[in-house]
C-alpha cells in the first residue's frame, strides 16, 4: 500500500461523526486497570497503535487483558502484582506509555527495559528520571540518561516534593503513579496546568489524592480496586474537523461525545476569540470526564490571535491544526511560549513551518513558535508528514481548502491516534 495520499480542494463538510475515543484516557485505563484488584471493562478503548503499545506492555508484564476490539476486559494484577518481563518492552512511538510506565516500574523490584520507535528513541527521557531517581528508583537511559532505551530496576521508593520544571502532564503521571508505590506523600506543583486525566481517574480506582490548584497530593500504599470506565471521544481528534468545517465555506457539521476536559480545549478557547461560531449542546458526564455534542459551521472571517506560554498545556496537541486555522485568519497570528513542540513525535514548529511555506504561506520561526501571515491562498504542495500523526492530519485538512492537488507523504503515521481518519472526513465531503 502507498504510504501517501493526494487531495484536492473540498467544496464543503455537512453530517455527524463520532470521533474516535481519548487516546490519554485509552492508556489510563489500561494503565489502572492492570495495578487494580479484580476484573474492569473499559468501553469504547481506543484501538490505535499509541494505545496498543501500552496494551501490549502491560501483557508482557503478566496481565491477563481480553480484547474484544472496542471492549476490553483487564483482569487486574494489585499494585504489587506485575511480573519482570521476559523481554525488553517496546513502546512503539507513544511517549504517554514510557513515562508513564517508567512512573509504575520504579516501584516494582524487577527489571524492565524501555525503548521505542526512532522517534521515541529521541524524546526526553531526564524529565522522569530526575524525579524518579529522587524517589529512590535505579533508572538510567542512553546518551547520559537523556534518551531511550530506559533501564529500571525498582525500589521500595520513598515520597517526594517536586516542583515540575515545565507543564507536562506526562511527568506529573509518572510522578503520581510512582506516588502510588512510596512511603508517605508524594507531593507535586505544576508550572502551568496540564491535563487532568490521571488525577480524575485514580481516586474512581481507590487511591488517596488531593488537588488544590497546581499543587497535587497522593498518599502511597493504597491498593486499588478494578472499575469500569466508558471512555469519552478524542476532542484532539475532533479538532481537525472543527476546523476543517470552520475553513470550509458553507460546512455545517456536528461531532458527537467530544471530551470537554477544559485542560484540552484551549483550542475552542482560541477559536471563539478568534470569531468561530462553535455551539456545545448536551453536555454530560461520562466516567468522570465532561463530555458534549460539537456543532460546527463555516466561517465567513477569523482574526489572528496571539497566543502564550500560559495556554499553551491546553492546546498543546491541536498547535498543528491551529497553524493551519491562522492561515485563513486575518492579520498575523503568533504562538509563543511553545518550545516543548520541538520534542513531540517530530519537531512541530520546524514540520508546521516546512510544510506552510511550501504550501505558499509567510511564516517567521521562532526558537519557542512561529508567526504565520493569514488571509492567505494555500497553494497544493508535496508535504512530508515527518511519521507524525498530527501533521499528517493537519495538512491534509490544510489541503482541503487549497488550490491544485496536494500530496502527503508517510499518511501510516495516522494509525497512532485516529486509524480512520481519511474514511471519516470522506464521509462528510460533498
Ligand atoms: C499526553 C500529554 C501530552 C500530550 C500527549 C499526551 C498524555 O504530552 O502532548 O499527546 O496523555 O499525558 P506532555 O505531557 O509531554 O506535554
Amino acid at each position: 500500500m502507498s504510504d501517501r495520499i493526494e487531495l484536492k480542494r473540498a467544496k464543503k463538510l455537512k453530517g455527524g461523526i463520532i470521533p474516535p475515543p481519548d487516546k490519554s484516557i485509552s492508556h489510563r485505563a489500561i494503565i489502572l486497570s492492570s495495578i487494580s484488584k479484580g476484573r474492569s471493562v473499559i468501553k469504547n478503548f481506543l484501538r490505535a497503535e499509541d494505545t496498543m503499545s501500552t496494551l501490549n506492555a502491560f501483557r508482557k508484564l503478566g496481565v491477563e487483558i481480553d480484547d474484544r476490539g472496542k471492549k476490553i476486559i483487564i483482569e487486574g494484577k494489585g499494585i504489587h502484582g506485575l511480573k519482570e518481563p521476559e523481554d525488553i518492552i517496546d513502546c512503539g512511538n507513544s511517549g504517554t506509555t514510557i513515562r508513564l510506565l517508567s512512573g509504575i516500574l520504579s516501584g516494582n523490584s524487577f527489571l524492565s527495559i524501555l525503548t521505542g520507535d526512532e522517534s521515541l528513541r529521541k524524546r526526553p527521557m531526564g524529565r522522569v528520571i530526575k524525579p524518579l531517581r529522587q524517589m529512590g528508583a535505579e533508572i538510567i537511559a542512553r546518551a547520559e540518561d537523556k534518551y531511550p532505551p530506559v533501564v529500571i530496576k525498582g525500589k521500595k521508593l520513598k515520597a517526594i516534593k517536586y516542583d515540575m520544571p515545565m507543564a507536562s502532564a506526562q511527568v506529573k503521571s509518572a510522578i503520581l503513579l510512582a506516588g502510588l508505590y512510596a512511603d508517605g506523600i508524594t507531593e507535586i506543583t505544576e508550572p502551568i496546568k496540564s491535563r487532568d486525566h490521571t488525577e480524575r481517574m485514580l481516586p474512581s480506582y481507590g487511591a488517596e489524592i488531593k488537588v488544590d490548584g497546581l499543587n497535587i497530593k497522593i498518599k502511597g500504599g493504597a491498593e486499588l480496586k478494578a472499575r469500569d470506565i466508558d471512555v469519552p471521544g478524542d476532542f484532539s481528534s475532533a479538532a481537525f474537523f472543527i476546523v476543517a468545517a470552520l475553513l470550509i465555506k458553507n460546512s455545517d457539521i456536528k461531532i458527537k461525545g467530544v471530551g470537554i476536559n477544559p485542560t484540552r480545549t484551549g483550542l475552542l478557547d482560541v477559536l471563539k476569540k478568534m470569531g468561530a461560531g462553535i455551539e456545545l449542546v448536551n453536555t454530560r458526564d461520562v466516567s468522570g470526564e465532561p463530555v458534549a455534542d460539537i456543532y460546527c459551521k463555516g466561517v465567513k472571517v477569523l482574526k489572528a490571535a496571539n497566543i502564550s506560554k500560559k495556554q499553551i498545556p491546553a492546546l498543546i496537541d491541536e498547535f498543528p491544526i491551529l497553524c493551519i486555522a491562522a492561515t485563513q485568519a486575518d492579520g498575523i497570528t503568533t504562538i509563543r511560549g511553545a518550545e516543548e513542540l520541538r520534542v513531540k513525535e517530530s519537531d512541530r514548529i520546524k514540520a508546521m513551518v516546512e510544510g506552510l511555506r511550501k504550501m505558499g504561506v509567510e511564516v517567521e520561526e521562532f526558537r519557542d513558535g512561529l508567526s504565520i501571515k493569514g488571509n492567505t491562498k494555500l497553494k497544493g504542495a508535496l508535504i512530508d508528514s515527518h511519521n507524525d500523526h498530527r501533521i499528517a492530519m493537519a495538512f491534509s485538512i490544510a489541503a482541503l481548502i487549497a488550490d491544485g492537488t496536494t500530496t502527503i507523504n508517510g499518511i501510516s503515521a495516522v494509525n497512532i491516534s485516529f486509524p480512520g481518519f481519511y474514511k471519516m472526513l470522506r464521509t462528510l465531503m460533498r
